[in-house]
Formats: structure tokens, C-alpha cells, sequence
């Protein structure tokens, strides 16, 4: 048994994520989690809510509430939907808990006692009538390269030239319109991450068995000349983890806060022990996941995120940790996405466009939307969501081969044996070919699962429950019936402990209708078929069955244009 540590990259708080931001992350972690725990591993698997920085707080501002009272809220919505989806974090936390504070604050002590912190004074934009400094993007003004009257202070979108707030010309901000700006001078706390180059360089080559777009990603940043700058860690704003060295204040630093991407990644730690601490457990518990030389020398580290994020889980995080010199779990394996698309375009939060972790789960249960994502993952290249393939897979894959083969089984059976496991008959040659091709299909499907290759175990399931239906297609209990009784007693007998069989497989995929399928079965019996002979025959002649309710109903072509219509604006 081995201990397996998995976090997801922790989806901002303002807004509900789209099924884009899910299939990159939060599900393909959770289905890894829930196939670490069904092969009987320890597994601690941690998301949250990353609460700080700018967005936050004019979402907060937009719903005229504080800004705490928002997150909070938000927590909730988002934990509600995560529970919707049958998202199985051991905890999902808040990147503002106290925990948070205190690990990012002893973070920077640590930093800075290691000498990786530097005092820089800048210029920034004040706007007076907002009462704050302005973010670089939160600044308006006209490209002084083409003109664009609405360019933004970091980059003009029409031309994408690169710009500093200064370079606009008629400046303005963004959150109220204010021209009355100023340019005042700050002081903020910058990470000496360009001394860390060579550790991370060789942290990251070690690091062989990487996915490729990882370790491409990681090495673009390493080596392009603006890759691993030395990176400002604080803010002049006022939501956020004030700065402090551990728990001593920080002199010249009253009244800032860190970066958001400075403590977000430290939430995966701080969530850990937020779990410790709604479990009533001492910080040993927590400890042993993330501190090697408190246990966790034996934890594996996975973590799933989004293409966007890898930069930061490469470098920013782990010159966090390495920069300590602290004994702390550094990420053992990363696993990345590319970008799911919609229908001919981009999933977008800011336009509001594709389809929303709460708007699925409106109009069709968790598992449809699971399987339909998870197989369609994008793993190798960028992937496309359309209305018409979610529907087609849907039909075929959940209705026609897995729904169809559980109904078809148990009403037969139902009707011409009762409720009970045939006892008549034996397992002949068509069986025991099943049989075999089940062993190996599941030894296969298992170490892709265990590679994460996310599609491709997908098609092994699909291609474990299609060669279930040939079974059944050739061996026709329903006509041997007439014939031959007992061969069609032993053929069901098969067919009932592969609906068992089948739901062990499926469950990481398809939660709900694994426990469906299982409860319709009498059993509670999880324990992964490592011996399919014994598997095919877990369930014994006079066991109960029952026949459960259908797993999943087609998806209509009215319904598809329908919905096609209904998601193909923009939502507000
Ligand atoms: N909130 C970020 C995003 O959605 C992810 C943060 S992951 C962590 O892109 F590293 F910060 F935790
Ligand atoms: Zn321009």
C-alpha cells in the first residue's frame, strides 16, 4: 500500500468554473484519487478556493458585498457544485484560512532568513479616487503603438504590444473610470528566484518521466531571457495575507499583502492542515503528507493543472519550497492540460461563453458530464466540446453499451430465474474467453489509469464493457433459453457478476451509476478483480439481485438543439 498525495490548482473564487477549467484539473485528479483508493492506497487528495488578489475583490465590489462575506459565500456555492460533480477532495479548503496566513507568513520568514528576499522600491499608479493602487491591467488608456483606445496597462490586445501603465496615453482606471491618477513610489519584497536556477534546473531534469508538455513548458521558462526573473511577492491592496516574517511584523511592509500566487500554492499545504484541524487531528497528521523528515519521505506527489498553470507549479512553487530549505514534499509527478474548447470557440469566464459547472449539472446528472469529459480529455492537444458528440457518446457509450447490457441482464434474468443468481449450468469456452480477455483488458486499463493517461483509459473501459455486449450478442441466453436452460443460467450467472465486476471498473469514472449497479447486485464489495476467474464468480448461485432503475436515459434530438441554442450566448 502506498501513500498518495494529490492536489488540483485551486480555482479562483469570483465565478463558477466552466467545464473547461474542470476537465483540466479537478476531475482528472479525481478520478486518480478515486482510482488510488479503490486499488486500496492511501490517498489525501486536496483542493480550495484561491480567495486573494484583484479580481476578488471587484467581483465583491460588483455584488456590493464585503469582501469576505463573498468568498465565503462563493466557498459554498463552489463546494456545492464540487459535491454535484462527486468531486471526493478529503478536504476542500480556502486559500484565507488562518492556516494559510500562518504557512505563507512562516514562508517568507523563512525566505527572507535564507537571504532570497530583497527590499525594491517602485513606481506605481495610485488612483486617488479609487483609494488604491491600480494593477497594471487595471489601467486604461490609448496604445501609444496603434491607437486602441481601450488598451490595457500591461499589453494592448489590438496590436499585443507589450506596455507599462505609463506608456498610455489619457490613462484612466478601469475599476471607476478615475483619470485622477498619480504615479507614487512603493516598496515591495521580491523572491531571489534567479539564484535558485541551477536547483531548479536540476530539480526539473531529474523529473524524466514528466508528460512532455510539463517539462516543455517548465524548460520555456527556465531558459527565454524573461523567464525566471526575480518575482515581486507582495501588493499594496487590502484583501490578502498581510506580510509578515513568520509571526513577527515586517517593517516598511504595514498595510500589504502577499501576492495571490505567492500563498494559492501554499493552500495545497495550509488545506492539508485545515483538513487535520475539522478532523480534531494534531498537526502530525498533516505533517506526515508534506514533511519529509515527518513522515512523508514515502508520499507520492501528483498534481493536475491546467497548461496556464505550469509555470507557476515548476518554478514560482518550488523555489518557494527549495528556497526555504525546509524539508518540504516537493510535487513528484505533474500532470497537465490543454485547453477543452466550445463549439467553435473558446470556454471564456470574462465573456461568460460555453457551458457552467452549475448549468450541466441543471440539465443532466454528474456522470454524464464525467464520462463525456474525461474521454474527451485533452491531454495531447487542445479538445473540442460539441453538443452533437457529447449526445453520440452519451447515446452510445452510457445508454446503448453500459445501460443497455445492466437492464437487458437483470429484467431477463428476473423473468426467467427470480431474483436470485441461477444456480444451473456451467462456465464453457465462451465464457473462459471472456474471462481472459477481461484479465488482460483490465491489467492494461489499470496501468493506464495509473500512468494518467486520462482518454485512454477511457477507451479501455469502453472497450471492457463493448466486449461484455459481443458476449451477450453471441451467446444469446435469450434464445439458449429455450433450448438449453441451464447453459442459460450459467451464461447469466456471468453476465450478473460482470455487472459487479463492471462497477469496480467504472467508478472512478462514473460514480453514481457504479454504486447503482453495485447495490443492484446485493454486494458492497469493491475490492479490485486482481483475479478475474475469482471476480466472475464473487457472486454466488442464490445470491439476491435486483433490477435497477435505468442508468442512463438517451439524450433526444430536440433536446440537443435545444440545448445548443440555449448555451450559444453569453451568459451574465
Ligand atoms: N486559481 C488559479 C487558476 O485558476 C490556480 C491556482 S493553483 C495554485 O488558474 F497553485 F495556486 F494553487
Ligand atoms: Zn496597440
Amino acid at each position: 500500500m502506498a501513500r498518495i498525495l494529490i492536489t488540483s490548482a485551486i480555482p479562483y473564487i469570483n465565478g463558477i468554473k466552466h467545464l473547461g477549467n474542470l476537465v483540466g484539473s479537478q476531475l482528472p485528479a479525481d478520478l486518480f484519487a478515486r482510482y488510488m483508493r479503490a486499488r486500496g492506497h492511501e490517498v489525501m487528495f486536496i483542493c480550495a478556493t484561491d480567495e486573494h488578489g484583484t479580481p476578488a475583490e471587484l467581483a465583491a465590489a460588483k455584488a456590493g458585498k464585503p469582501v469576505a462575506d463573498y468568498c465565503a459565500e462563493m466557498h459554498e456555492v463552489q463546494a456545492e457544485i464540487a459535491r454535484g460533480f462527486r468531486l471526493s477532495f478529503d478536504h476542500f479548503g480556502r486559500s484565507s484560512s488562518q492556516r494559510n496566513h500562518q504557512l505563507t507568513q512562516h514562508f517568507a520568514g523563512a525566505l527572507d532568513a535564507a537571504g532570497l528576499i530583497q527590499e525594491v522600491s517602485e513606481k506605481q499608479v495610485f488612483s486617488i479616487d479609487d483609494n488604491r493602487f491600480l494593477p497594471d491591467r487595471y489601467i486604461t488608456g490609448t496604445c501609444p503603438n496603434c491607437g486602441n483606445t481601450s488598451a490595457r496597462g500591461d499589453q494592448c490586445e489590438e496590436c499585443t504590444k507589450q506596455l507599462d501603465p505609463t506608456d498610455l496615453i489619457n490613462p484612466r482606471s478601469s475599476i471607476s473610470g478615475s483619470t485622477n491618477l498619480e504615479v507614487r513610489e512603493t516598496k515591495h519584497l521580491y523572491l531571489r528566484q534567479r539564484s535558485l536556477r541551477g536547483k531548479l534546473e536540476s530539480w526539473i531534469d531529474s523529473k524524466t518521466d514528466w508528460p512532455i508538455l510539463t517539462t516543455s513548458i517548465a524548460k520555456k521558462w527556465l531558459n527565454d531571457g524573461d523567464g525566471l526573473q526575480d518575482r515581486g511577492i507582495t501588493r499594496d491592496l487590502h484583501w490578502g495575507i498581510p506580510v509578515k516574517k513568520g509571526d513577527q511584523p515586517w517593517p516598511g511592509m504595514e498595510g500589504k499583502v502577499f501576492y495571490v500566487w505567492f500563498d494559492a500554492p501554499i493552500e495545497y499545504i495550509a488545506g492539508t492542515a485545515e483538513w487535520a484541524d475539522a478532523h480534531g487531528l494534531p498537526d502530525a497528521a498533516w505533517e506526515r503528507w508534506w514533511r519529509t523528515d515527518k513522515g512523508a519521505a514515502d508520499v507520492t506527489y501528483y498534481q493536475f493543472m491546467g497548461k496556464d498553470n505550469v509555470p507557476f507549479h515548476t518554478l514560482s512553487f518550488p523555489a518557494t519550497i527549495i528556497g526555504s530549505g525546509e524539508p518540504w514534499k516537493l510535487v513528484d509527478y505533474l500532470k497537465s492540460f490543454n485547453y477543452l474548447n466550445y463549439d467553435g470557440g473558446q470556454f471564456s469566464t470574462s465573456k461568460g461563453r460555453g457551458v457552467f459547472m452549475d448549468q450541466a449539472l441543471s440539465i443532466l446528472p454528474a456522470d454524464y458530464w464525467r464520462w463525456w469529459l474525461l474521454s474527451h480529455a485533452p491531454e495531447s492537444a487542445d479538445s473540442e466540446f460539441t453538443w452533437e458528440n457529447f449526445q453520440i457518446s452519451v447515446n452510445k457509450d452510457l445508454a446503448d453499451v453500459l445501460g443497455n447490457l445492466v437492464s437487458r441482464v437483470t429484467k431477463f434474468a428476473t423473468s426467467k430465474f427470480g431474483s436470485t443468481i441461477p444456480a444451473a449450468g456451467e462456465f464453457g469456452p465462451q465464457e473462459t474467453a471472456l474471462i481472459a480477455d477481461l484479465g488482460s483488458r483490465i491489467k492494461d486499463y489499470a496501468q493506464l489509469m495509473e500512468a494518467m493517461e486520462v482518454r485512454k483509459a477511457a477507451n479501455e473501459l469502453r472497450a471492457i464493457w463493448v466486449i461484455g455486449n459481443e458476449y451477450l450478442q453471441s451467446a444469446a441466453p435469450w434464445t439458449v433459453v429455450k433450448t438449453d436452460p441451464d447453459r442459460a443460467q450459467a451464461m447469466i450467472r456471468l453476465a450478473l457478476n460482470l455487472i459487479r465486476v463492471y462497477a469496480i471498473l467504472s467508478r472512478p469514472f462514473i460514480p453514481d451509476a457504479a454504486a447503482t449497479m453495485m447495490a443492484a447486485m446485493g454486494s458492497d464489495d469493491w475490492s479490485w478483480p486482481d483475479t478475474i476467474s475469482e471476480a466472475m464468480r464473487a457472486l454466488p448461485a442464490g445470491h439476491g439481485f435486483a433490477v435497477p432503475e435505468n442508468l442512463f436515459r438517451k439524450i433526444t434530438d430536440e433536446e440537443r438543439a435545444d440545448w445548443q441554442q440555449k448555451f450559444s450566448g453569453v451568459r451574465d
